[in-house]
């Protein structure tokens, strides 16, 4: 972890101007600078940096904050990231903290790991453009693909001499240690049985064309290396080995080119290799990335959901690879996103599409064929079936299969009443098996959350299995309240002492608009009550303090800002929300109008028993005081009088639920 005082010393020394001047070109307005908005397309200025109060606001997008706020949005680093990048843009040295002897070791052994990768990237591209054989063989290849100067420089593109070892032994020479050239997967090591020094090593890329692979952020991960020689023997392309920072599964080619695009855009185009981003990146479409010749991983999904949730997948023309591609499409529905799909001409894929034919063709092209995904496999699938009853049975269940996989009910229901037009056949036929699906995936859930349950329940020293305690099941009840529905701004019923006009004390109920955040809030404040549970605590105060403070709450930024481990147990407290109930859908309308009564009815009643809970433990505290009393067993009359007032409450509280419940009853019909 950085250590507090360096993020304090980053915080003290960054200019917000300073750094978002490197991103949007700043003129000065008055105390402030204006500038034209990095998230939209705009010809007005609307985006103010404040060098007075070192924050910026975004009036386009309405998106504003502080200097990490601005990288977090503009660069997608993470918290740690943007820390990092303005340490070293204002040479803060990084102190770490709480890191063990071993931690360290790894950490530096990573670091050592990206340091010999940026060499290799650096040395490949100096061989492409200043040796003989580079510009003759390499540079050769990349222009007869048609990449101009201007992009083989852009993507850091290099070339590995057709030598056994002549990159590893320049960059021993450079005085990068072979540990690290070895399990980076630049060079291989062949070991002599007999004698160590006559291991003999070797460069993995001989004689490649090298595409360097960059994470997010833009460091050197690993490289893509393609043989130039018509060798049927050799892999045309070879791969980095998976290694300490690289990571196949974690990493998509090309998303540090288009990050800003995917955002802008707000959609991502996948490919399948290096040169159908590269070339259509080369023809003006920047939003586009590849999973290097393997179906997305959720890793991967999850990467590109920073940024959007539109997904365009680009399948070249022959039909072979189109059955077996979609297939694994249904994991990207799985994560919420929205999925188009889009074929090419026979015989063309993304890279030679892009080659010959003018940007306006090309994003034509896309605008045109781009097609839902659930509908192109309608189709797809409808036409392989055709007259076939028990094919066309498979195929309807195949297609719900993925509609099943679409987390929002709303989405999923109109995908129902498409399918049910295309494939010719009744929605309730279509709602009937997805029904079926769904209590199956209930069944598995519930399942799931047994087991959850059991992960809850605790050991005692005697073997007696025993829950946590009852406050945790209260505390975890209003985080996912706060996660759920922290924002909305629901009418809430609440109590207030006035004076009647006799001069007594009354109660008086009151509606009142509030954020849902905020009632809770206030409702814990007024009787101090305190998580007891130490990790839900630090999960309550984090998220108290972003939903009360801001206008917006992104779940995604925030869960990418909090710490690793809170963030694993909010995951978990959300993905536990995510229950529904199919038959509720016919009965949409009602829903929709109940589920703010719902809210109320939850919190009240959460709050309540979180009260009652109090309480309870008070009395049981005065009863096992009363034990120690003098006369055993005997209350005092102080405590007789604390108990009796404190039942007294409990019934009143009992009667104020009761109270909201009955009110609510009353309006929902
Ligand atoms: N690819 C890969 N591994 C392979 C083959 C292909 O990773 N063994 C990826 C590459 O990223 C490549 C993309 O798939 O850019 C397209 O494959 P292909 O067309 O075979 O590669 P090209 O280099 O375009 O070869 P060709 O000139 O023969 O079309
Ligand atoms: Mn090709």
């Amino acid at each position: 972890m950085i250590s507090k005082s360096t993020i304090d010393q980053v915080y003290e020394t960054a200019r917000v101007e300073e750094v978002i001047g490197d991103f949007v070109q700043l003129k000065k307005s008055g105390s402030n600078f204006k500038g034209l908005s990095p998230f939209s397309d705009e010809r007005t200025p609307s985006f103010m940096v404040s060098p007075v109060k070192q924050i910026w606001k975004d009036f386009s997008s309405g998106k504003g904050g502080n200097i990490v706020a601005f990288l977090m949005e503009h660069e997608h680093f993470t918290y740690p990231e943007a820390i990092k990048y303005l340490a070293k843009k204002y040479n803060i040295e990084i102190e770490e903290t709480e890191r063990t002897d071993e931690e360290k070791a790894e950490a530096d052994e990573r670091e050592s790991m990206y340091l010999v990768s940026e060499y290799a990237q650096k040395y490949f591209q100096d061989i492409l453009w200043d040796s003989e054989p580079g510009k003759a063989i390499a540079l050769t290849y990349f222009k007869e693909r048609g990449f101009t100067v201007e992009t083989i420089k852009k993507f850091g593109l290099g070339y590995c001499l057709d030598q056994w070892d002549g990159f590893t032994n320049a960059a021993i020479e450079k005085g990068y240690q072979l540990d690290y050239l070895q399990k980076t997967g630049l060079t291989i090591v062949k070991e002599d049985a007999s004698d160590s020094s006559k291991n003999r090593r070797f460069d993995r890329f001989k004689g490649r064309v090298m595409f360097p692979i960059h994470s997010m952020s833009g460091r050197v991960l690993g490289f893509g290396g393609r043989i130039l020689t018509n060798d049927k023997k050799a892999a045309k392309y070879l791969n980095s080995p998976e290694s300490d920072i690289y990571h196949k599964s974690k990493v998509l080619y090309g998303i540090y080119y288009a990050k800003q695009a995917i955002a802008k855009e707000d959609n991502c185009y996948l490919v399948e290799g290096y040169t159908d981003v590269i070339q259509l990146y080369q023809r003006g479409i920047h939003n586009v990335v590849s999973s290097s010749g393997t179906a997305l991983t959720p890793d991967q999904i999850r990467l590109i959901n920073r940024l959007t949730k539109n997904i365009t997948v680009l399948f070249d023309g022959d039909a072979a690879g189109l059955r077996a591609s979609i297939r694994g499409i249904d994991l990207i529905l799985e994560q919420g996103m929205n999925v188009k799909v889009c074929a090419f001409p026979e015989g063309e894929d993304p890279d030679s599409f892009a080659k010959n034919n003018e940007y306006e063709d090309v994003v034509l092209y896309l605008e045109e064929n781009a097609k839902d995904f659930i509908q192109f496999k309608a189709s797809l699938l409808l036409k392989e079936a055709s007259d076939d009853p028990i094919k066309r049975a498979d195929t309807v269940r195949d297609i719900v299969n993925s509609i099943a996989k679409i987390p929002d009910r709303i989405k999923k229901e109109i995908y129902i009443q498409e399918c049910a037009r295309i494939m010719n056949v009744s929605e309730e036929v279509l709602f009937n098996t997805l029904a079926q699906i769904g209590k199956k995936a209930q069944a598995d859930q519930s399942k799931k959350a047994r087991q959850d349950q059991k992960a809850f329940e605790i050991v005692k020293d005697d073997n007696i299995i025993e829950h946590v305690n009852i406050h945790d099941i209260h505390e975890k009840e209003i985080l996912k309240i706060l996660l759920q529905f922290g924002m909305n701004k629901v009418q809430f019923l609440e109590l207030y002492q006035e004076q009647d006009e006799n001069g007594d004390l009354i109660m008086v109920k009151k509606e009142s608009d509030r954020k849902v955040a905020e009632k809770i809030y206030l409702d814990l404040q007024e009787d101090e009550i305190e998580f007891a549970n130490e990790v839900f605590r630090s999960v309550y105060s984090l998220l108290i303090n972003e939903l009360i403070a801001g206008e917006n709450f992104s779940f995604i930024d925030w869960i990418n800002k909090i710490p690793q481990n809170i963030s694993q147990i909010v995951v978990n407290l959300d993905m536990s929300e995510n229950k529904y109930e199919l038959h509720d859908w016919k009965r949409r309308e009602i829903f929709v109008k109940k589920k703010n009564e719902d809210i109320v009815l939850r919190v009240s009643q959460t709050i309540t028993s979180i009260r009652l809970k109090l309480i309870d433990d008070l009395l049981t505290g005065i009863a096992n005081e009363s034990l120690n009393n003098e006369e055993k067993g005997i209350a005092t009359k102080e405590q007789l009088e604390n108990s009796m007032e404190f039942n007294g409450l409990k019934v009143k509280l009992a009667e104020r639920n009761g109270l909201v419940i009955k009110h609510f009853e009353q309006k929902v019909h």
